[in-house]
């Protein structure tokens, strides 16, 4: 893999499946099968199977493979979710991937997944993390580690998780930025968008009519000051 076709924000994700210490892993929506040749080619994984829903991206994940001379240790296959693998593709330690996609089908594609309890899994939502974080709670998984990327205009998360029951709360810091801390620069940064969002949402409710939405409002604001003091190390 050239690795100026792999961006800054597939390669958070390799690094946290290399921290899973899997044998195997399964790339959910792999589209182009960047992250899965990665995988295999710096021996973060034995083997990868790269799954798309759509025939056009398993093409091009195909494609990938050929070009990289991967077929031993890539397969690309067509499923949605991990539909096609009723169990764990090889017997050994595995990594789900989902990366890429919103928080609400992530949490989808894992609750359909009857061995996702003995996976590890690495997910990076591009919306809805905090609806991800909740699912993942609500469903006794817990987040084992947790790491900010930033990425040309954008800061992302990469949460590891494993079915274990969560031993904190499921309190609106956790749900709003889950574990980044401020210890790095991409920290800072994903705590300070966090807060950005959360700001103008909140600021805008403030002059609502409805005082139940005015209430709404001073919560965000509040989480939002919180996460901004975080983010300048005031916290
Ligand atoms: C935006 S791309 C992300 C590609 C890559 N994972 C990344 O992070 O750069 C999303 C991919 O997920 C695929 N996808 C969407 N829903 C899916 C599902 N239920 N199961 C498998 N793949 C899915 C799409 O076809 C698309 O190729």
């Amino acid at each position: 893999m050239r690795l100026e076709l792999i961006n800054k924000r597939l390669i958070a994700c390799a690094e946290a499946v290399r921290g899973s210490q899997t044998d195997y892993a399964c790339d959910i929506g792999t589209d182009h099968g960047y992250l899965a040749a990665y995988l295999v080619q710096q021996g973060i994984s034995r083997r990868v199977w790269a799954c798309d829903i759509n025939p056009r991206p398993l093409g091009f994940a195909e494609k990938t493979i050929a070009e990289y001379g991967l077929g031993d240790s890539v397969t690309a296959v067509l499923s949605n979710g991990l539909d096609a693998f009723p169990q764990p593709p090889a017997e050994g330690s595995f990594a789900v991937i989902c990366a890429g996609m919103g928080g609400e089908l992530i949490a989808d594609i894992i609750s359909r997944c009857g061995w996702a309890d003995k996976a590890v899994l690495i997910l990076q939502p591009m919306t809805k993390a905090d609806v991800l974080r909740g699912w993942l709670y609500d469903n006794g998984y817990s987040i084992t580690a947790e790491t900010a990327c930033e990425d040309g205009s954008f800061v992302y998360s990469v949460m590891t998780a494993v079915k274990r029951p969560p031993e904190y709360e499921c309190g609106e810091r956790y749900l709003s930025a889950g574990f980044v801390t401020a210890e790095t620069d991409d920290g800072r940064k994903y705590l300070a968008m966090r807060s950005a969002r959360l700001r103008k949402a909140g600021e805008g409710m403030l002059s609502s009519s409805d005082e139940e939405k005015r209430a709404e409002g001073r919560r965000l604001t509040a989480l939002a000051e919180r996460l901004k003091k975080e983010s300048e190390g005031i916290l």
